[in-house]
């Protein structure tokens, strides 16, 4: 590799920033943000560092938004981030934002004049395939952030980069990436042709209801294979992206290999950036949860090789996540390795006695097999623990 591209491959990984993911109905003043806070068309609300003020999480909370990320409160009083090990996210969040931008005004221009402008589509897919190459060392770990009105759109930026990703680790080549990313990002398409009291009800929905609903992987494909500049193979993407593996998905019962490699990656990470994310109606699942309950998915609903793949690259505990041990000791996470991501590396911060320690020692779980974690603390109960007076240990 040249100096030239590794210095851009180490100017797009980021610094990392010690972090909690919050609703934003749990805000509270003096807490400080950890990422900036961008609103649907892109503009910055917030940046990161601001201390919150109570007009500011009103400001927020009109904003729509259903979570952001607060700084770590036990990583502000010491400074745990030189020996939090860095492992970039796979794209930045700039490239996050952009592209959410793009494709939420090209879906309105598709909206208002029934004409897919598939050009800044192409483009997105592009850039993304980019980063994620030049990121190849990095783990999933955490889901983005959205308002609510704009799900649809950082929905499918997220399943792209986790699809494009999954690519990656398959060893696709580029062409292979292009189709996959492209079909990725469209994958919803027919959703816009579905009226909106269906798409964005917050109760369940009736058997009419989603029977019409249903027929957007149909509707999807039927736009996308009359666009000559998409391959017809992204289009199948859309037409099988709800298939299962054992045959029980729709459009059409596919089942096994009959369904498209590329849509069998689809859904993978359509199922798991909807059920990690926050929506107005409830908090997203926490990643060691998601991956249990995709996990229980294997064969059924997922193709079990690629689900593996998939999986290898989460971060069950990831970094800076507090949890506690069999061993009755409260810890934080400090290093997760790829493939043996249940067993991170933890520094100790309170012992077994509730005694907070100063510069409690590491645990690689890898080597030390009799200990495991028994919870992991949701960040209200990390504030509650900050809470509490620490007390000295002898
Ligand atoms: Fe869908």
């Amino acid at each position: 590799m040249s100096v030239e591209i590794m210095d851009k491959y180490y100017s797009t990984r980021g610094k990392w920033t010690p972090m909690q993911k919050i609703a934003a109905t749990n805000l509270q003043p003096g807490m400080v943000l950890a990422r900036n806070i961008f609103s649907i068309d892109g503009v910055l609300l917030l940046s990161a560092g601001t201390l919150l003020t109570t007009p500011q999480i009103d400001r927020l909370r009109q904003f729509n938004l259903t979570s952001v990320y607060i700084k770590n409160p036990f990583t502000d009083s010491i400074d745990y981030s030189e020996i939090i090990e860095t492992i970039p996210e796979i794209v930045r969040e700039e490239t996050r934002v952009q592209a959410v931008q793009i494709v939420h005004s090209a879906f309105e221009n598709f909206a208002a004049n029934r004409k897919l402008d598939t050009q800044p589509f192409k483009e997105t897919a592009d850039f993304i395939i980019d980063e994620v190459i030049k990121n190849r060392g990095a783990m999933i770990h955490l889901t983005d952030i959205r308002a609510r009105d704009g799900y649809t759109f950082g929905h499918s930026v997220n399943v792209c980069v986790l699809a494009t990703f999954t690519g990656m680790q398959l060893g696709y080549n580029l062409l292979q990436l292009k189709e996959l990313s492209l079909g990725a990002l469209l994958h919803d398409t027919g959703k816009m042709l579905i009226p909106n009291e269906i798409l964005n009800k917050p109760g369940p929905l009736t058997a009419n209801e989603r029977k019409i609903m249903e027929q957007h992987a149909e509707f999807g494909f039927d736009i996308l294979r009359h666009q000559s500049e998409i391959p017809l193979v992204s289009a199948h993407i859309a037409f099988q992206h709800h298939e299962k593996f054992d045959g029980t998905g729709y459009a059409r019962s596919l089942g096994g290999a009959n369904i498209h490699e590329y849509a069998r990656i689809v859904a993978i990470a359509d199922v798991y950036d909807a059920i990690t994310s926050d929506r107005p109606y409830k908090e997203g699942t926490l990643p060691h949860e998601a991956y249990e309950l995709m996990l229980s998915l294997s064969n059924t609903h997922f193709d079990p090789r690629i689900l593996k793949i998939f999986l290898d690259q989460i971060a069950v505990y990831p970094l800076d996540s507090i949890v506690k041990i069999n061993t009755g000791e409260i810890a934080l996470v400090v290093k997760v390795t790829p493939g043996l991501q249940t067993r991170p590396t933890v520094k100790i911060l309170f012992d077994a006695r509730g005694c907070r320690l100063q510069d409690g020692p590491e645990v690689d779980l890898a080597k030390h097999l009799t200990v495991f974690i028994d919870k992991i603390f949701s960040p209200v109960q990390v504030l509650e623990l900050e809470m509490l007076q620490p007390k000295q240990a002898d």
